[in-house]
């Protein structure tokens, strides 16, 4: 049979996963992912607690071994993330805010270079909204106000050029009050002429949940010339799984892959995790899990199927 990426090569789009841990010394794991996917995404190893944990000390090292596992494979790699309120560390929360802005800028360049011409796209800016459409409040827009996201990008896009820079959330993957401010908040740093050159649709589902209004966000946001991912999907049920839920999940599924289909601009489709087995879900939604197109065994389930048919 076809392999999820063959069918996203054959339509110029990518097919995605994430990896993290120990999961790249786990020859199930990475066969499997090797064969199936395009894209990796590190799940945590180049979020700032790691590769800057203490000011101006640097650690590359697990990053860098999610990069060489996917080159192994011929596969690129999205960098998450740059710029983030969580796994922030404690050093940066406790800087005077005069220090803020330069302690980004300098994590940014640093990072962004030492990755340099290895990374397809950066999430620079991860979650940066609250659910009513305003910006969270964290040490960055307490420093800097809004302006840190144009500052950001731009820093990004001064030490790698070639790398598409996304903002990423979760909850605007329909049109609602976030993804409102979200829209409104992108055309204001397109007109400013700031590299922002995606939108992640993260994509954390309840089975039966995808938005309706999915496909035509997509669209308004490509309108704007932007490109739009969707970049950390998973689709969580209530455990025990049915097989009535496992069949809608499979739909949902179908319905992202299609969206991303149509809408020129969308580059591919990332899931979250390989498998149900290392999938982040049932440690902070409990209760939930079974929520990846792999089941515990690593074997395919409707998910995937519909995937490949969709693909
Ligand atoms: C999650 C990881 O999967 C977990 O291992 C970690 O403990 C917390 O972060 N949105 C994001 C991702 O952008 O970085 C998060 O990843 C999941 C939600």
């Amino acid at each position: 049979a076809s392999t999820l990426r063959s069918l996203a090569e054959a339509q110029n789009r990518y097919i995605g996963t994430e990896i993290t841990g120990n999961m790249v010394n786990n020859a199930t794991i990475t066969s499997l992912a090797g064969t199936q996917f395009d894209m990796v995404t590190p799940g945590n190893e180049m979020k700032w607690d790691t590769t800057e944990p203490g000011n101006g000390s640097y650690n590359f090292g697990p990053g860098d071994n999610v990069v060489s596992f996917a080159q192994a494979h011929n596969m690129r790699v999205r960098g998450h993330n740059l710029v983030w309120h969580a796994q922030l560390p404690g050093w940066v929360n406790s800087l005077p805010r005069n220090q803020v802005q330069g302690a980004m800028e300098a994590h940014i360049t640093t990072e962004v270079n030492h990755y340099k011409g290895k990374i397809y796209a950066w999430d620079v800016i991860n979650e940066p909204f609250n659910e009513d459409g305003s910006l969270r409040q964290d040490a960055f827009t307490n420093a800097m106000g809004t302006g840190y996201l144009a500052d950001a990008i731009r820093t990004a896009h001064n030490a790698d050029p070639n790398a598409v820079l996304y903002i990423n959330d979760y909850n605007i993957e329909g049109e609602n009050a976030k993804s409102n401010g979200l829209y409104s908040l992108a055309q204001s740093l397109l007109s400013q002429g700031v590299p922002l050159g995606g939108i992640g649709l993260e994509s954390h589902f309840i089975v039966g949940q995808v938005p309706s209004s999915m496909l035509a966000n997509m669209q308004r946001f490509a309108a704007l010339g932007l490109d739009v991912a969707v970049t950390e999907l998973d689709d969580r049920i209530q455990l025990p799984a049915s097989g009535s839920s496992l069949q809608q999940q499979a739909n949902d599924y179908a319905t992202v892959v299609k969206d991303c289909l149509a809408v020129t601009r969308c580059p591919g489709v990332s899931q979250w995790g390989v498998g149900d087995a290392d999938s982040w879900i049932p440690g902070t939604f409990p209760g939930y899990g079974a929520a990846s197109m792999y089941d515990n065994n690593y074997q395919p389930k409707p998910a995937y199927n519909a995937t490949a048919t969709a693909l």
